[in-house]
């Protein structure tokens, strides 16, 4: 079933500064789940990392009163491109994903295209940099469509999968992106939540594609939300001007060790296991939800899904009341009030929200 919508701003536009609400596109999951609800918020796999990363990074507790050396930067980004199979010299590490996106406006865009309904932060990050911003708002089904990108856009900024439809585009439509001058950012947060990353550009990012940049994110996966890390793939020219202006020592010791540790191919194995879990767990929400009469946006290829609800308010209340967390959607724009994004979870936690939300509906 396809989800409906609030508000009509479909296609482009150039939406004046001074009407953007910045506390809007800052807002994001955690602020919807408080401590000790059953979070459906948050779009992390877990309250923490697995039992091996974390002794893994516990083991390297005594490296705290150092700075990290150039040594283990190497070996990080040596790892990440033997994941990716790219060279070293095409990975730059991040403190997150969120870093990144603050990086942006180093490439000095006349205009930034962002694409929506979206992660908001490329489009805050760009903004408050003074970068001119075109949304381009994507209506149901969300399917990209190339043709509604700005030409004059010299930067592009997409998700995929995307946050928070859950639609994946197709690596060959995004390339149709492609122009002399333009760069092509795909934000690949949730990639490796999706079996076998089929539509992922990582391993085309970097000196034979230098239009193409990608941003990884460690933070869902593999639980690491409060360590901060990610990468970006890209050429080494177009990453070198994306570091400048950086500080020094920007990732500590333990941040490369989890980028390290989680680029070793028994780690990627693990997560591509774990990427069909949740496939089973979210075709299984599907059904059920929509089995309540709740709209799910489908197809859906992200670990969450957007929901569309007659009164998204009143059961986000409702379902507040019961100790459930769910994130509001109505910040991402081109969506309203009654969209909902809610975590694919296991069936324990999905048994208490179709409960809870039998209960407010009747
Ligand atoms: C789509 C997407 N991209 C990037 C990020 C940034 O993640 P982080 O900065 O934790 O790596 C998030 C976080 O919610 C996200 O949802």
């Amino acid at each position: 079933m396809r989800s409906g919508r609030d508000h009509r701003n479909v296609g482009c536009a150039l939406v004046p500064e001074d009407s953007i609400d910045h506390a809007t596109l800052r807002h994001h999951g955690d602020v919807d789940a408080r401590p000790g609800m059953l979070d459906f918020a948050v779009n992390v796999q877990g309250d923490a990392p697995p039992p091996w990363l974390r002794e893994r990074l516990a083991a390297r507790l005594d490296t705290l009163g150092r700075y990290p050396s150039a040594e283990e930067e190497l070996a990080a980004r040596t790892a990440v491109a033997a994941r990716h199979g790219c060279s070293p010299d095409e990975v730059l590490l991040l403190a997150g994903g969120a870093e990144g996106f603050a990086m942006l406006p180093r490439l000095s865009p006349t205009l930034a295209a962002v694409l929506h309904p979206s992660f908001t932060e490329p489009d805050l990050a760009l903004r408050e940099a003074g970068v001119e911003v075109a949304r381009v708002v994507l209506e149901p089904p969300y399917a990209l469509d190339p043709a509604l990108v700005p030409e004059a856009a010299d930067l592009v900024v997409l998700g995929n999968p995307t946050n928070p439809t859950s639609v994946q585009h197709c690596a060959a439509t995004i390339l149709e992106l492609r122009r002399p001058g333009r760069i092509i950012v795909v934000d690949e947060a949730f990639a490796d939540a999706v079996a076998g990353e089929p539509e992922s550009l990582a391993g085309l990012a970097g000196s034979a594609a230098p239009d193409v940049l990608v941003l990884r994110s460690l933070t869902k996966t593999w639980a690491l939300a409060g360590l901060r890390c990610g990468y970006w793939l890209g050429a080494p020219e177009v990453l070198a001007r994306l570091n400048h202006g950086r500080a020094h020592w920007p990732l500590g010791t333990l941040q490369v060790e989890a980028i390290t540790a989680t680029a070793e191919p028994a780690a990627v194995a693990q997560a591509q296991q774990h990427a069909k879990v949740i496939a089973a767990e979210r075709r299984s929400m599907v059904e059920r939800l929509t089995a309540l009469g709740i709209e799910v946006h489908t197809p859906a290829d992200g670990p969450f899904l957007l929901l569309h609800v007659p009164d998204g308010a009143l059961l986000r209340k409702h379902l507040a009341e019961q100790g459930i967390a769910v994130r509001r959607a109505d910040t991402f724009p081109g969506l309203g009030p009654n969209h909902l994004r809610v975590a694919v979870r296991g069936a324990d936690a999905v048994d208490r929200l179709i409960a809870a939300i039998r209960a407010a509906l009747c």
